[in-house]
């Protein structure tokens, strides 16, 4: 199965940033370890802190892959684009947040990519982007 990991703003700075909420691991580190898990997958990753290129990632991504996992940070909460983008998308795409968004500011209960996602997976640490690829290899 082919699967695109897409990360928003401010997560190119895992690692470092606020570690008692997103952890001491960088992305780049995870993801190796990701990939090794499912070698027989095909995943990739793709970061930007800029909208628009979300965006364009999103549509061109639209039908070369089997499925997206989609962190769009801080864009998950303000952007109607990326979520009319993934509304607009034939692909599934799977929400996933590392934090637990709902146990945190209520401005972060807001999603513009929920109500068009496959499914939402939040609150388990980078263990969310796994429990997201599972959800393609076996899904309901
Ligand atoms: C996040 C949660 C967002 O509210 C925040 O803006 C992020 C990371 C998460 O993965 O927990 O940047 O998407």
């Amino acid at each position: 199965m082919k699967l695109l990991i897409i990360n928003g703003p401010n997560l190119n700075l895992l690692g470092s940033r606020e570690p008692d909420t997103y952890g001491n691991q960088t992305f780049e580190d995870y993801f190796q370890n990701l990939k090794h898990k499912f070698q027989n997958e095909k995943l990739e990753y793709f970061q930007s802190n800029i909208e628009g290129e979300i965006i364009d990632k999103l549509q061109s991504a639209d039908k070369n892959f089997d499925g997206i996992i989609l962190n769009a940070a801080a864009y998950t909460h303000t952007s109607i684009g990326i979520g009319d983008a993934v509304k607009a998308i034939a692909t599934p795409v799977v929400e996933v947040h590392i934090s637990n968004t709902s146990a945190r500011e209520e401005f972060r209960h807001k999603s513009f990519i929920a109500p068009n996602a496959k499914g939402v997976i939040l609150g388990f640490g980078l263990q969310s982007y796994e429990l997201a690829v599972q959800s393609f290899l076996s899904p309901q």
